[in-house]
């Protein structure tokens, strides 16, 4: 289906398509890489985006050419009755592909309601496969519920489930081979994922250089490098040369991939993020309280995507983003 409007292209030609919607700010683990022990700090559910702001800033979204969401967090699944605003978003005119990325902590409850509710594809966060090794780092003995949330998506018909990984030296190495052969096996596509300075867990986080692990695996592999995705995401992916599955590398450090960057961020509070890494944003919720037609939202929209920096500076300022991964949308 055609855009009723102009798409929305940024200053450096950019075609935006993609909107990650953040449901939620809290979570059930504390991955030491993301939400501080001990943290605070969230958002008063007054401040929540409801279901109806949500499907009308979607909406109007789609409108400008944006067919694909993804449903994140903080933890997706703590937001009640999410399966209700997956139908809403799936019936939108103009969404192509509504996905979710969880840490499955809870999945094993929801998977089957999320499939019949126009889920149509899931990404999961786990970085071990050691249940000691998963406790350490979400602070929580999280691995036999992520396990059975894997076993409830293939049950429920999810099919094509990517396996976040954040590969950190020092704590995950060893972890990186054994999560390869499960998920070759089991038919899931491995992500490793460099960790990024976003907050201070974020820079308190040694990050993995993915390419020496990525010569190691595909030697082990026999791995080619696929074309790349016309689709913009954040990961290379590279297949294994007998067809049996593939492996995706996302470098925010070592090689940044902003260049084909295709996406806005959407905070449980209402705020469009223009990038991950930088501070540029859209304050929404004030607009759609007090009042603000159509019009008035599509040429702020509009407005905010001239505002969307080329690249973020992760390498050159690690310590200019203080909010961490789950403040923006993960
Ligand atoms: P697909 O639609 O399946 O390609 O999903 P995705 O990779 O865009 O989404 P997912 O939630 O699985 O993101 C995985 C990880 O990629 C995130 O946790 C981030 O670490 C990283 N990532 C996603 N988007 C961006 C981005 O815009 N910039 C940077 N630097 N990293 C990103
Ligand atoms: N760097 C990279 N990825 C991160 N995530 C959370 N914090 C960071 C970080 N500092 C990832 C998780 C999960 C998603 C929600 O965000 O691993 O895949
Ligand atoms: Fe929760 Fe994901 Fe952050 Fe871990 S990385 S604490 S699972 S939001």
């Amino acid at each position: 289906m055609s855009a009723l409007f102009h798409p929305l292209i940024d200053r450096f030609q950019r075609r935006i398509t993609y909107l990650r919607l953040s449901v939620t700010d809290r979570c059930d683990l504390r991955c030491s890489y993301c939400i501080p022990k001990g943290f605070k700090g969230f958002e008063e559910p007054a401040h929540w985006l409801t279901f109806d702001e949500i499907e009308r800033v979607v909406g109007l979204f789609a409108q400008l050419g944006v067919s694909r969401v993804r449903l994140t967090g903080g933890e997706p699944l703590l937001r009640r009755n999410l399966p209700d605003l997956a139908r809403r978003l799936s019936a939108l005119p103009g969404l192509a592909d509504l996905s979710l990325s969880t840490n499955a902590t809870q999945l094993a409850h929801h998977a089957a309601a999320l499939r019949s509710a126009g889920v149509n594809r899931l990404n999961i966060s786990l970085d071990s496969l050691s249940a000691e090794r998963v406790a350490q780092i979400s602070g929580r003995d999280s691995l036999p519920s992520v396990l059975a949330g894997l076993d409830a998506a293939d049950k429920a018909g999810f099919q094509r489930i990517k396996i976040n990984m954040v590969a950190m030296r020092g704590v995950n190495e060893a972890d990186i081979l054994p999560m390869a052969e499960f998920c070759l096996a089991r038919g899931y596509t491995l992500r490793l994922i460099e960790a990024m300075p976003m907050g201070e867990t974020g820079r308190n986080t040694d990050y993995l250089d993915l390419g020496p692990i990525r010569e190691q695996l595909a030697a082990r592999f026999d791995l080619r490098p696929q074309a790349l995705e016309l689709d913009g995401g954040p990961a290379r992916y590279w297949s294994t040369a007998d067809g049996r599955g593939q492996i995706g590398f996302i470098t925010p450090i070592s090689q940044h991939f902003c260049a084909t960057c295709n996406r806005v961020r959407l905070s449980v509070d209402g705020t469009l993020y223009l990038c991950l890494g930088q501070e540029e944003k859209l304050e929404l919720r004030p607009m759609l309280r007090g009042g603000a037609d159509d019009a008035t939202l599509i040429a702020a929209l509009r407005d905010a995507i001239e505002l969307k920096p080329e690249r973020h500076t992760f390498v050159e300022q690690p310590e200019k983003i203080v909010r961490f991964m789950s403040l923006t949308g993960g």
